[in-house]
Formats: structure tokens, C-alpha cells, sequence
């Protein structure tokens, strides 16, 4: 059964009000994006295996913890997931970064899919997706769909700001993967974008609008 995790963190709910804000220009949108996405991971990693290791400070031999499971794998959906990499990348230097390119048809909804490129080793990797926007979650279902295709198992999906109803629509498809938003917005509009949301994610990173 999926968990859905609400990151409330107040320098989070901070940053995350200047990035909504429409006055905030693309340079501005893009650290805040990052840093936003380097404090979630903090969060999202939370459960990653440990085990005790023998280490020698100038002082004396001591027992510590490190990470000891499996490997990180960075996963955005193209275009606006692309802007959180960099953040999880200051936590997590060593994962490995795979790409999915997805757009939203703008007159049905529907994600169409035009590139996948993973590390050939996704199976054996903790997978962390990355993407701004979770609206109707179709572009996160399809991405996860062809995640699980190419033998993916451990799967977390990242956003900024979610949908309700994107949110049931993942957890429904996809049961087995946790969910981490730093909020969970009332509604779509006519047009499929989030109220309040933040605009579109990818025209504002690029600034392609
Ligand atoms: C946005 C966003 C998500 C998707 C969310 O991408 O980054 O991928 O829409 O909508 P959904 O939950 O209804 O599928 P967009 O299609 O605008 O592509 P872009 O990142 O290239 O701008
Ligand atoms: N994609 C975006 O970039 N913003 C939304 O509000 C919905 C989908």
C-alpha cells in the first residue's frame, strides 16, 4: 500500500511560497527548485539501509553507520523533473541519473511518451522519480509503467505540488510506490493545470513562455 508523505518543513513551505509566486523569474525559480528538491530528499532517503562500520577517528576506534543497501538512481520525467536532479545529486553524488521525456498533449491530457534512457542497472537500484507537477498523475503513471517495463522494482515519486485527484490516480496505478509532495493542491482547471499551483513548471525553469 503506497504512502503519501506531505513534506512540511517550514524552510520548504518557504521556499515553495516564492516559487509560486509568478513574480519569481526563471533564474530564481531554477535555485529555488533544487534547493527545494535537495531538503526533500533529505525526507525521501530517510529509509535507506544502514550497517555499522568500523571506523578510527584521531581519537579512538568507533562504530558508525553508512548507507549500505542498494544504489540511488535519479529519474526525471523530462521536461520540468530535470530541474530537482541537481539538488538530490548535492545529497546524493554517486546515484545515477536515467531520463524519461513525457509531454502532456495539451488538448486531451494524455502523456506522450518521446524518449527512455535508464541506467542498465535500474533493477537493482532504489529509484527515486522527479517531477514539479503531479496534476491528473498520467505522465507519473506512464512514467512508472515504463520504469516497472524495464525491470525497475523500488520506485518513489518526488514532486513539488500535487493534485489530490493526481495523487489517488498514482497510488491506484501503482500501490507499491510512495508518494513525497511538499503540498497537496484542491484542484485542477479547465485547462488540467493545479489551483494554486505554480503555472507550468517546464515554461517557467526554461523560460519558454
Ligand atoms: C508537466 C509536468 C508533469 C505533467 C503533469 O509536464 O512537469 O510532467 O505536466 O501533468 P499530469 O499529471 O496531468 O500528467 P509537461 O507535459 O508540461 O512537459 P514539460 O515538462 O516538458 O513542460
Ligand atoms: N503541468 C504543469 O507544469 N503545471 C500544472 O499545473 C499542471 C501540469
Amino acid at each position: 500500500m503506497s504512502k503519501v508523505t506531505q513534506i512540511d518543513h517550514p524552510l520548504v513551505l518557504h521556499k515553495l511560497a516564492l516559487i509560486r509566486d509568478k513574480n519569481t523569474g526563471s533564474k530564481d525559480f531554477r535555485e529555488l527548485v533544487e534547493e527545494v528538491a535537495m531538503l526533500m530528499a533529505y525526507e525521501v532517503t530517510r529509509n535507506l539501509q544502514i550497517e555499522d562500520v568500523e571506523i578510527e577517528t584521531p581519537i579512538a576506534k568507533t562504530t558508525c553507520k553508512m548507507l549500505s543497501g542498494k544504489k540511488v538512481a535519479i529519474i526525471p520525467i523530462l521536461r520540468a523533473g530535470l530541474g530537482m536532479v541537481g539538488g538530490i545529486l548535492k545529497l546524493i553524488p554517486a546515484a545515477k541519473v536515467g531520463h524519461i521525456g513525457l509531454y502532456r498533449d495539451e488538448s486531451t491530457l494524455k502523456p506522450v511518451e518521446y524518449f527512455c534512457k535508464l541506467p542498465q542497472d535500474i533493477g537493482e537500484r532504489e529509484v527515486i522519480v522527479t517531477d514539479p507537477m503531479l496534476a491528473t498523475g498520467g505522465s507519473a503513471i506512464d512514467a512508472i509503467t515504463m520504469l516497472k517495463r524495464k525491470g525497475a522494482k523500488n520506485i518513489r515519486l518526488m514532486c513539488l505540488i500535487t493534485a489530490r485527484e493526481g495523487v489517488e490516480a498514482v497510488i491506484k496505478a501503482h500501490p507499491d510506490v510512495d508518494v513525497y509532495t511538499a503540498a497537496i493542491d484542491e484542484k485542477l482547471n479547465e485547462n488540467g493545470y493545479i489551483v494554486p499551483g505554480l503555472g507550468d513548471a517546464g515554461d517557467r525553469l526554461y523560460g519558454t513562455k
